[in-house]
C-alpha cells in the first residue's frame, strides 16, 4: 500500500514531508493564529522537527499509528501541509489533517490537496473512513470538510481544553466512507 510521489493537482505539488522542510514550516506554525484551535502552544523551530520527524520515521502505511505527513509545494514554495494517520489498520480508519500559512488562505489551496489525500486514501491505500476532528469554533476548517463532501456526524461538547485561551472547547466530527467519495 504506496501511494506514488508526488502527488500533483491542478495547482500544486503534494510530497513528503522532510527534515529540509522545518524552516517553512515553522514560519506559520510559530504564529498564535495558526496553533488557535490546534489545542497546542505556537511551535518553535525543534517542534517543527519533531512533527516532520514523526512522519520521516513513522511505520509503513498498514500499521496502525502509521503517519503520512505532505508538504503542499505552490510554484516550489511550501505552504502548508496535510495528510492522513492510520488510526485503526484493523478497521482501515484515518485521520485528515492540514495546516496552512495564513498568507495563503482563501484560494481553495487546502482543500486542493485534501481533495487529493482523500483520493490516495480511498485509492492505493485502502481507507474504509477518514475522518476529521475539529473545533466547532474553526470555521474555516469545518468548511474545508464540507467543501470536500464529508459528512458531519458528531458535535463532541467541551470535549477538550484549549490551552490557547484556557476555556472548554467543543469538537465536530466529520467523516467520509469511501464508497462516498467514489460517488
Ligand atoms: C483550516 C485552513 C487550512 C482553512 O484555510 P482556507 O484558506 O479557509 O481553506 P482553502 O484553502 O480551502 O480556501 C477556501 C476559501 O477560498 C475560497 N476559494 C477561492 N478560490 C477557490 C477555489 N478555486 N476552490 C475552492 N475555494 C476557493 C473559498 O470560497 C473559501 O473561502 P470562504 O471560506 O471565505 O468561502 C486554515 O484556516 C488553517 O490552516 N488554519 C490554521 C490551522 C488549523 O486550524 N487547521 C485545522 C485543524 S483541525
Amino acid at each position: 500500500m504506496r501511494v506514488e510521489m508526488p502527488i500533483r493537482t491542478e495547482r500544486l505539488v503534494l510530497r513528503p514531508l522532510r527534515a529540509e522542510d522545518a524552516d517553512a514550516l515553522h514560519a506559520y506554525h510559530r504564529r498564535e493564529d495558526v496553533a488557535r484551535y490546534l489545542y497546542r502552544p505556537p511551535l518553535d523551530r525543534e517542534g517543527c522537527a519533531k512533527l516532520i520527524a514523526r512522519s520521516v520515521e513513522s511505520p509503513e502505511w498498514g500499521t496502525t499509528g502509521a503517519d503520512l505527513g505532505l508538504a503542499v509545494c505552490l510554484r516550489g514554495q511550501v505552504i502548508g501541509e496535510t495528510g492522513l494517520r492510520l488510526r485503526s489498520a484493523l478497521a482501515a480508519q484515518a485521520e485528515i489533517g492540514w495546516v496552512f500559512a495564513p498568507e495563503y488562505a482563501g484560494h481553495g489551496y487546502a482543500t486542493e490537496a485534501a481533495r487529493a489525500v482523500l483520493a490516495a486514501a480511498f485509492g492505493p491505500l485502502k481507507v474504509h473512513r477518514v475522518y476529521a476532528r475539529l473545533d466547532a469554533d474553526n470555521k474555516p476548517s469545518w468548511r474545508v470538510c464540507e467543501r470536500l463532501g464529508m459528512r458531519r456526524e458528531a458535535y463532541l461538547v467541551d470535549s477538550d481544553v484549549n490551552p490557547a485561551t484556557g476555556t472548554w472547547g467543543s469538537e465536530y466530527v466529520y467523516a467520509m466512507l469511501a464508497r462516498e467519495f467514489a460517488g
